[in-house]
């Protein structure tokens, strides 16, 4: 039985040690069959012969031990080997995230009106008749009121269709002076090329003792504005109609694309509309109930401040989470 020491001597692997295992130690092993055979053995012959056999087993044990304890360590250290990790290999960056080019174009404008200490103000998402329509110079029958497609809920309720709420909400807080911006988004049943259901807007509104605000000021204040925004264009006023204010005017910048010579995102026009803008309608501070004041209030859509500061073609890219386009944005 010499021999099974050369064979656990020999065994290169754990599983080829394993089936030495139950060929020599399990209980039909060799070493049992040794032992069942001491039967056989005369009387006298018994004690040298077993103690032998039990030497012969501990041997057999021991180099078994010896050799499993071996194959052991190499496995264990094949592992290591095979599991190592590099730390000293480059890896790729890690992905960090960024705010949204709509958002970091609220940021720009909230920056430019902060630096002028207006104030900051929120407003709720969902508004009531009043505050989105009604004190805004929109009665129920004001054709003006077809111009905003509103989302309404069941009780009447509905989701505000611009940021002038918060001009209402403001001005019945507070005593004038004001002088406040209001940056949110706003919600209109519109969906195609150019319109998005949600979509996000800043308001203004100054208003101070009556005479001390001009249309003199808001035109200061929008082109300076619009040339931090834009760099060098040329700006103009157009007049128009706002409910909420009167006079009103849109202000168009000279296309950035081609620089006023005319293209087809200006229509070939050399101008485009970037805001809106007038002398507070009296009817408004009635409805909150202020008297010998005077102010002015415009309303910008961010959206498309965004698409021309960046020359981003197609409104809805800034809504489809495209990282090709994101990443840009970092
Ligand atoms: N509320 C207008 C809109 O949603 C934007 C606007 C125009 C706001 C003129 C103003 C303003 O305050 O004076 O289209």
């Amino acid at each position: 039985m010499e021999h099974w020491i050369d064979k656990i001597d020999a065994a290169d692997s754990l599983e080829t040690l394993e089936s030495i295992r139950i060929a020599l130690f399990g209980k039909k092993g060799e070493l049992a069959k040794a032992f069942a055979e001491m039967k056989n053995v005369p009387p006298e012959e018994k004690p040298k012969v077993a103690k032998e056999l039990n030497l012969l087993k501990q041997k057999l044990m021991e180099s078994f031990e010896k050799k499993k304890a071996e194959l052991e360590k190499e496995a264990l250290e094949e592992k290591l080997r095979s599991e190592a990790i590099d730390v000293s290999l480059y890896s790729p960056r890690p992905q960090s995230g960024a705010l949204h080019p709509v958002m970091q174009t609220m940021d720009r404008i909230i920056d430019y009106f902060s630096s002028l200490n207006f104030a900051v103000e929120g407003g709720p998402l969902v508004e009531d008749e009043f505050h989105n329509f009604e004190a805004l110079n929109l009665p129920d029958y004001h054709p003006a009121r077809d111009m905003q497609d509103t989302f309404y809920f069941k009780d009447g309720m509905l989701l505000r269709t611009h940021t002038s709420p918060v001009q209402i909400r403001t001005m019945m807080r507070e005593k004038p002076p004001i002088r406040m911006i209001s940056p949110g988004a706003v919600f209109r049943r519109d969906f195609d090329l150019t319109h998005t259901p949600q979509f996000h807007q800043v308001e203004g509104l100054v208003v101070d003792e009556e005479g001390k605000v001009s249309f003199a000021n808001l035109k200061w204040i929008l082109e300076d504005f619009l040339h931090t925004m834009f760099g060098d264009v040329d700006v103009r006023f157009r007049p128009s109609f706002f409910p909420f204010t009167e006079p009103s005017a849109e202000v168009d910048i000279s296309c950035i694309f081609c620089e006023g010579k005319g293209c087809r995102v200006c229509s070939q026009t050399g101008w485009l509309e970037v805001l809106g803008c007038g002398m507070v309608d009296p009817n408004v501070f009635k409805a909150v109930g202020y008297e010998n004041v005077s102010g002015y209030a415009f309303g910008l859509g961010v959206e498309r401040f965004a698409m021309l500061m960046h020359q981003i073609p197609d409104l809805r890219s800034l809504f489809e989470g495209d990282l090709r386009l994101l990443e840009q944005f970092q």
